[in-house]
């Protein structure tokens, strides 16, 4: 392991009857990153993380975070490790305070969780009953509870699901301020966006097996065109030769509609250049960069959207 690894999993098998729910999974963790593993639903994700909390027993391979065996020593593993429970893991007529004060409680050691609540943007449903709160804020709440006894590694799977668009932001500077604060992050989602934003590596898994693993942006240069463009010729009747420009790696033409792909930065730039100076009139046109979501097209050959 070297030595700023926190979680290194090798050779992780798990089935349920002839289901391989995770078939040979190997991956480490570095402090202080946030990692993700996206794929889509069914794909393996929970069965993983479930068996690096120790929450799962697994038939093979070995698993190591932060120097525990998590099957055989998960008592030692627990209070240094966050965990976001599930929503139906708490009573309706709890209140935050209580539920905070429950959690603190279990461990040997517990920050002051005034100060999270602070800054999760809670404190004024202090007293609030949990049935009360609204899907962010059920959401926040146990954003907190893994907290509560400072950990070095914080789980959190799905964190997003079932928020809207705004509070899924504020999830993502909530798991940003982690990472600031020298937590190691893990966290699953099956949205591609939200792993290409905010993680700083990415495990994409199918079918039980991890199919590429790396930044979102070499994941992006290596397996996908960076940029697309598409416009349309003013003029029906005119060649159009892009041979000449760098970068370029498929042409095609339609008609008078132009789809090019490519795979330098500047890419936009220098096609513009070309039909200016060629005098070549265009309309419609425009320029989009690969994401996480084309990896993903490009190694499975299939959607991954919700
Ligand atoms: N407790 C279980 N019993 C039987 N099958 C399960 C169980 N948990 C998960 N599975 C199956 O294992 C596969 C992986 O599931 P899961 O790890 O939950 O994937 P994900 O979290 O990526 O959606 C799926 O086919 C799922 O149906
Ligand atoms: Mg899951």
């Amino acid at each position: 392991m070297k030595n700023n690894t926190v979680i290194k999993v090798e050779g992780l098998k798990k089935s349920y009857g002839s289901n391989k729910a995770v078939d040979d999974v190997s991956f480490e963790v570095s402090h202080g990153e946030i990692f993700g593993m996206v794929g889509p639903n069914g794909a393996g994700k929970t069965t993983t993380i479930e068996c690096i909390e120790g929450l799962r027993k697994f038939d093979e391979g070995s698993i190591d975070v932060l120097g525990y065996d998590p099957q055989k020593e998960g008592s030692k593993l627990k209070p240094v490790i966050g965990i976001q429970l599930q929503q139906s893991q708490l009573q309706e007529h709890i209140r935050v305070w209580e539920a905070l004060d429950l959690y603190s409680s279990i461990y040997p050691k517990s920050t002051d969780w005034n100060i999270i609540l602070e800054q999760l943007g809670l404190t004024e449903k202090r007293n609030e009953y949990f049935s009360k709160l609204s899907g962010g804020q059920k959401q926040r709440l146990f954003i907190a509870l893994s907290l509560v006894n400072d950990p070095e590694i914080v789980f959190l799977d799905e964190l997003t699901t079932g928020l809207d668009p705004q509070a899924r932001r504020a999830m993502w500077n909530l798991v940003r301020s982690m990472k600031d604060k020298g937590k190691t992050v893990y966290l699953t989602t099956h949205f591609m966006e939200e792993a290409e934003k905010l993680c700083d590596r990415v495990a994409i898994i199918d079918h039980g097996k991890i199919i590429a693993i790396d930044t979102p942006s070499e994941l992006i240069r290596k397996y996908s065109h960076n940029e697309r463009i598409e416009f349309t010729l003013v003029d029906d009747n005119i060649d159009v030769d892009l041979g000449g420009i760098e970068g370029l790696t498929s042409f095609d033409r339609t008609d008078n509609r132009i789809i090019i792909y490519g795979n330098s930065a500047d890419l936009t730039q220098k096609v513009v250049n070309h039909l200016t100076e060629k005098k070549i009139a265009f309309s419609d046109f425009r320029s989009e960069k690969s994401t996480l979501e084309d990896v993903f097209l490009k190694l499975t050959g299939r959607e991954m959207r919700d």
